[in-house]
């Protein structure tokens, strides 16, 4: 057992109390941050004159000798240690001597644990940031090349009408790049430094906040010493906001399960991306679609997780906050890969245009468009409706579509149809016309497409990842 504490106590922890409270199994995670963040404080300690400069440079050398091992594997970080902070400055002080002892100077590892959080957290939302990124690239890819590649838009899962493969991948474009910008506000509103709050009082030292922050890359430091060791806003709204991106990574999935349903056969997911069944060879399951909206469960339950221990803590640091963490870590992990995953599936997927296109002729999507007709020819709407509905009832009846009736037969139910009536409500017109902004009409789609390229060649985080 290596702790950083033990004079006021007479008597050796308990093994399973030492194992209960420690946390260097998960914690190890955040080894580099630790580091980074050490490095910041020692540099600062010496510009403030607590700490000389051979005691900084033998403290900056050692953390970065550490840091170096580690990642070459030349060091383990192991079970001895409570904690990361604890295994940092005790391998420090067995490599360096007395200067190892001053690092923690001014500092507690309560304000440590919240900046390496921070750190931590502030990456994750670029990476997370750039897993969209790639996925809106393909987005956008697939929306240019599928402006007339019609499919039937539903609602309430019945077809409703007609649309385009573009328009019907555009609405995604859109939730994706609200998780963006979500990810922008985060990464602002969080990108302040708590390091120097120490135990939850500040500290006596003269330390400069403002420099450390500005080593760190942070907008300055936070302003609350007692918050500072005890907020953790910032990763509740980033599991909210990775909460969300799943929910709509599973709406798509879900849509993908029943676009690749026998019944359906909108597309087809590559062999690479599908599995096959044990016992039934004919089998071609849509498991990674399957896989990514079952985990979205374990994603929302991180957000739950962190929002109940947080619930009631009072100020200022609880050891509750420990369970920050595993879930944060599982739940980043998680979403990162659904993310590169469905971007694989969704770039190597085949869409069955022909199916598509047939199935949207069916099923009465342009029962609308056959009420505009008759509108344009001097019929008011709610007329138009009732006419449009008797012959919907009327092709039921016959097994038929409205656009394969004759003329006499339209004729028979309105005498205002005519011979134009074909082209006016023909899938292609019906998609052509919709040309309001955000319709599927290959100019509105076309504008969209460009304001979205626009998003997509300015991205935020680009310059910071
Ligand atoms: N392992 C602790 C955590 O994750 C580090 C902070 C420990 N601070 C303390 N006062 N025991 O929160």
């Amino acid at each position: 057992m290596a702790q950083l504490w033990g004079g006021r106590f007479s008597k050796a922890t308990d093994e399973l109390v030492y194992r209960f409270n420690a946390s260097i199994t998960f914690d190890q995670r955040l080894f580099e941050q630790d580091i980074e963040g050490s490095i910041a404080h020692a540099v600062m300690l010496e510009k403030q004159g607590i700490l000389t400069c051979k005691e900084k440079d033998d403290i900056v050398k050692g953390l970065t000798g550490i840091r170096q091992d580690v990642l070459e594997g030349r060091l383990k970080i192991t079970e001895e240690y409570e904690d990361v902070h604890s295994f940092v400055e005790a391998v420090l002080t067995e490599r360096i001597g007395e200067a190892g002892k001053k690092l923690h100077t001014g500092r507690s590892r309560n304000d440590q644990v919240a900046l390496d959080m921070k750190l931590y957290v502030r990456e994750q939302v670029l990476e997370v940031a750039c897993g969209l990124g790639n996925l809106l690239e393909t987005l956008l890819d697939l929306m240019e090349k599928n402006l007339t590649t019609y499919m039937p838009g539903f609602t309430h899962l019945q077809k409703a009408q007609p649309t385009t493969l573009a328009h019907h991948l555009g609405a995604y474009f859109e939730m994706f790049k609200r998780d963006v910008l979500r990810l922008q506000d985060i990464y602002k509103r969080m990108n302040y430094s708590p390091l120097g709050a120490g135990a939850f009082a500040g500290t006596t030292y003269p330390l400069d906040r403002y420099y450390t922050s500005a080593l760190l890359g942070f907008e300055g430091p936070t302003l609350n010493s007692m918050d500072s060791v005890s907020d953790r806003d910032y990763i509740i709204e980033f599991l909210a906001a990775l909460s969300t991106i799943m929910m709509h990574l599973s709406r798509f999935s879900e849509e993908i399960i029943i676009w690749n349903s026998n019944e359906y056969r909108f597309v087809e997911i590559d062999d690479g991306f599908s599995t096959g069944s044990s016992i039934m060879p004919q089998k071609k399951n849509p498991d990674i679609a399957e896989l990514v909206r079952g985990k979205t469960g374990r994603v929302y339950g991180a957000l739950m997780s962190i929002l109940t221990t947080m619930k009631g803590l009072p100020l200022a640091y609880n050891k509750d906050m420990q369970e920050d963490k595993e879930v944060t870590f599982d739940a980043i992990e998680t979403v990162k890969n659904c993310l590169v995953l469905f971007q694989g599936m969704l770039s190597t997927i085949k869409f069955c245009d022909e199916v598509m296109e047939e199935s949207a002729m069916k099923g009465f999507t342009n029962a609308t468009d056959a009420a505009d007709y008759l509108v344009g020819k001097g019929v008011p709407f709610r007329d138009a409706h009732g006419i449009i509905g008797q012959l919907v009832l009327y092709c039921l009846d016959k097994n038929s579509s409205i656009d394969s009736l004759s003329l006499e037969e339209l004729k028979a139910i309105s005498p205002v149809f005519e011979g134009d009536v074909y082209e006016a409500i023909s899938l292609k017109t019906c998609v052509k016309k919709r040309l309001t902004l955000g319709a599927p009409g290959r100019e509105a789609m076309e504008k969209v497409i460009r304001i979205n390229r626009e998003f997509l060649d300015h991205l935020w985080f680009e310059e910071k990842a």
